[in-house]
This record gives structure tokens, sequence and C-alpha cells, in this order.
């Protein structure tokens, strides 16, 4: 995508011109952006009135001998989320309106420059992802698009003299939008074609690509190291497991700070629960038992290209849930990276004996200031808040915090759940250090924090993200569930929110 900024409409090329307006009191759009509108369509503000409220996602072409005009609705008190939102609903489901040479024309903001720059990423952000193709493996591959086609250009239309702030954003916008459908590509990608060494192959061209290191560990050195959960879950598959160990080391910043993070996400590439085995019904959809790692490996690649001034160190422990006669099972006590000894009750809790290992190595191996680990952990946590929110736990309410607000700035909420000392009774084994379930259909999501938790030696600012319900799910793009992205957005405005200023 080539992205110009103008202080005019060019009126050199066939243009379909995108105008996102907001709803304003009463339902609908301002008189002033009505007379403004009518004057640019040569139609009259009353022609207008009639066809459009300005709610979000909401559409409306108007083809004049001019141009193509796509009035695009942010809806009532317009943010950045809902924003993406509506240009993700265009570029998916309204893509035919678009042209090679589309503006985005941003001059009516005039006088909020920022909420113009906002409309600039989330404009670039939600055309590109929402150009996203599921059917990747569909032998004829349908529509082409326009935003993808390499002549694609966009014109980003302000009057204001200095667009150093609109070019940052559609610069984020970008980088975040291709990080975002990188991942949902590993999410949306059949088991079959989604092994651990897949994972680490990605991680590895991506950190050399984008100049971050990645190291990925072997069965051999998974197994040295004593990282006894990830090889429990790995016991009964054919595919061997990877650790992939991932690290990017920003500039620091004026006043020498450079704040080191630590991220650990599940990379379990398929998850048929092993001998707990789940129900066949939706079973198909545990390809996307990886979204945390996925969000994490997207995260390294987007903070690496904008060169944030962070030192990120992640950890992504990968193997697929299998069943054969060699698979862990309930009753079996394995060992972990931590030394400490877990009894298994429930072979379908195997997210948590990964993050565990993840958690451990990457507290003790690199004392970073904040730990934060994403996972599609439980079905508990998709019940409590469906999709629209991931359950956020953390023993540090400034973090949360923070990441309360990266959430609720970017339109990828979390909500929080508490960790009172309590649920974690439940995870105490009578014949090992703790047990991987407590027996009982309550707290599911609390419960395996809580278990998290034990692993993270007392750190001071450790944050779990369980993104169970918002990883994956209904989407734009095709009929069943499918990847969302979630994660890239929250953690890189997260990243950003926190570094001094
Ligand atoms: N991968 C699942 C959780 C999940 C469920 C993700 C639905 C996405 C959608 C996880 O490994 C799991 O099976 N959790 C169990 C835990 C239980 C056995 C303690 C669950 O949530 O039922
Ligand atoms: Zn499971
Ligand atoms: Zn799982």
């Amino acid at each position: 995508m080539r992205i110009l900024f103008q202080s005019d409409i060019p009126t050199n090329t066939t243009q379909s011109i995108i105008i996102p307006l907001p709803q304003e009191e009463g339902g609908t759009v301002s008189a002033k952006h009505w007379e403004w509108l009518a004057k640019l369509s040569g139609l009259t503000s009353e022609d207008l009135q009639g066809c459009f409220r300005g709610n979000n996602s909401e559409v409306l072409p108007i083809v004049t001998a001019k141009a193509r005009f796509i009035l695009l609705g942010l809806g009532a008190e317009a943010n950045f989320g809902k924003a993406i939102k509506a240009f993700i609903k265009l570029a998916s489901k309204q893509q035919h309106l678009l042209s090679v040479n589309s503006c985005l024309l941003l001059d009516h903001y005039s006088e909020d420059p920022v909420m113009e720059a906002t409309l600039s990423e989330a404009g670039v952000n939600g055309l590109w992802q929402g150009s996203y193709v599921l059917g990747a493996h569909k032998t004829a591959n349908g529509e082409e698009r326009v935003v993808f086609a390499p002549d694609f250009a966009l014109t980003i239309v302000s009057k204001r003299k200095d667009t150093a702030a609109l070019e940052q954003g559609a610069e984020r916008g970008l980088i975040i939008a291709q990080a975002q459908t990188e991942i949902m590509g590993l999410v949306n990608a059949p088991a079959n074609h989604k092994h651990p060494q897949h994972l680490a192959a990605w991680a590895k061209a991506s950190a050399d690509r984008y100049g971050y290191v990645a190291t990925i560990w072997d069965k051999e050195q998974v197994t040295a190291a004593g990282m006894g959960g990830l090889l429990a879950v790995n016991q009964g598959s054919p595919e061997p497991p990877v650790f992939i160990v991932l690290e990017y080391k920003g500039e620091p910043d004026a006043k020498g700070h450079l704040p080191k993070i630590g991220l650990v996400g599940k990379g379990v590439t398929f998850d048929t629960g092993g001998l707990s085995l789940k129900p066949s019904t939706n079973m198909h959809y545990m390809k996307s038992d990886m979204g945390g790692a996925a969000a994490v490996l997207g995260t390294m690649e987007a903070a690496a290209r904008l060169k944030l001034p962070v030192h990120l160190i992640a950890a992504v422990p990968s193997t697929d849930n299998a069943v054969d006669a060699e698979a862990v099972k309930p009753s079996d006590v394995i060992g972990s990276f931590s030394g400490k000894t877990i009894e298994i009750i429930d072979t379908d809790a195997e997210g948590r004996l990964i993050l565990a290992d993840g958690l451990s190595y990457i507290i003790r191996e690199h004392e970073p200031q904040v730990v934060i680990d994403l996972a599609t952990l439980t079905g508990s946590s998709v019940r409590t808040l469906g999709y629209q929110a991931a359950a956020l736990f953390s023993n540090d309410d400034q973090l949360a915090h923070h990441l309360e607000q990266a959430g609720q700035g970017c339109g990828e909420r979390v909500w929080r759940l508490p960790l009172w000392e309590e649920y974690g009774d439940d995870m105490k084994s009578d014949v090992a250090d703790i047990k991987n379930f407590s027996g009982r259909p309550v707290a599911g999501a609390i419960t395996a924090a809580k278990f998290l938790q034990f692993f993270t030696d007392e750190h001071p600012s450790w944050a779990h993200l369980d993104i169970a319900g918002t990883a994956f799910g209904d989407t734009p793009y095709g009929k069943g569930k499918a990847a969302t992205g979630y994660g890239v957005r929250l953690l890189i405005h997260f990243l950003e929110s926190v570094l001094p200023s």
C-alpha cells in the first residue's frame, strides 16, 4: 500500500473517496457536515440526510460524475476502536467500492488534530486488516483484494500543514495491520499445516527480516533444560516440541530508559484434550489454541518494526496436545522447569503446563520488570465474558490499570477478574506441589490463573490474559469462526503507554 498526503482531493484519477463521519446528538450527522458534503458531492443536503445516519459501520456510496464518495459511519462517541471496526467492515464486505486510487478525506477534522491522526491510523489499519482473505487453501482463490494490489494508493487528504502526526499514524496503522494479518494467517492455518516447527520457522524468518533475535530450542534442549510441562503435553505427539525465545532490544529513550518486559504465549498447535479427550463438536476450532503464541509473535514483529524503545524478551512453548498410548495420563505426576511437581488431573488443562515452564524460564533467566502471558486458556473465560473482552488477572494494580486503559483506547478490551488467595486452595494436591485442575466446575478461568501464579516466583508485576474468547470468533471474513488478530494492538498500545515520555 502506497500512502500519500495531500491538502486537496487529487483530480486527475478516478477516485473512491472515503469520508468517515461521526454521529452527533439527535442520531445523525451534524448540519455543518451535511452542508459540506452537499457542496462536495453536488447533491442537496436534504437528499443526503434521508439515506444516512452515521451509525457505526454504516456505508453510503454516492456515485457522481466527479467521483465515488463513500460515507462511512463511525457511530456516536466515535473512537479508535469503533473507527477500526468500520474500516474493517468496509474493506471486507464492500471492497468493490474501493479503487486502486482511493482517498481518505479527513479535512473536516481540521479542528481536532488528535482525532484526525487517530483516523489516519484506523483507516490504514482497518482497510488492510479488512482485506484479509480466509481461503488460503481454496484452489480457486476468488476475489482479488484491491488494497493488496501492488499499485493500490491511499491519499490521505488534510488541510494541516504539518502532516507528521498523520504520517506517523498511517505508518503505525500499516505496521500493526501487517502483523495482525500475519498472525491471523498463523491462527487460521489448519493443524496439519501448523506444527510447532512452523511457528519456529515463522519466528526465525520474522526476526531475521526485522532485526531481532529468535532462538529455537529443539526437543533435546527442552529435555536438557528440564521443561517437564512442555514435555508432558508433547508425550502423545509424533511432532517434537519447540521452545521459542525471542529478544528485541530497542534504543533507550532520551533519558536512557529501556524498560524490560517479558512476554509468554501459549503455543498449542492443536488441542485434542489428550486422553481427557474433547467432544468432537467444534474440536476443529482447537487449531486456534496457539492464539497467545501468535499474539506474542506478532507483537515482537510490530515492536521491532516500530522501533519501540523497549527491551522485549519472549518465550513461546509450542506443541500439540495429542492422544496415543504414550500420552500423559490423569494421575501422572510431572516435573517442571521451576522444579515444582504437578499432579495431572485433566490432560485437557495442558496450556497451563507449558506456560508454567515459559513463565519460570522468563522470570528466572531474564528477570524482566513486567511479565505478561497470553493464552487461549479456558472455556470458562468465554462463558464469563463471551467474545467481547479477554479476562485479565494481575497482582499489580498499576499494570492492570495500564492494560485496561490500553484495551479501552484501542478497542481490544480486557476485564479484570480476582486472584484471591482462597481460589488457590482448590489447586492444592495431596500428592504433588500443585494439581492442574481443581476438579470442580466453578471459577475455571480464575483457578487456571492461580495455577500460573504459582510459577511466577512471586514476581511483583505479572499479568495473565485469557484470550480464549477474543482470539478466535465471529469475523467478517467467513461463515465460521476465525482468527481476529487479537492482542497485537493491545500490547503495542500498552507498551507505548508505559514508556516514559
Ligand atoms: N484450549 C482450551 C481452552 C479453550 C476453550 C480455548 C474454548 C478456546 C475455546 C484449554 O486447553 C482447555 O481445554 N481448558 C479446559 C480446562 C479444564 C479441563 C480444566 C476447559 O476450559 O474446559
Ligand atoms: Zn485443553
Ligand atoms: Zn488448550
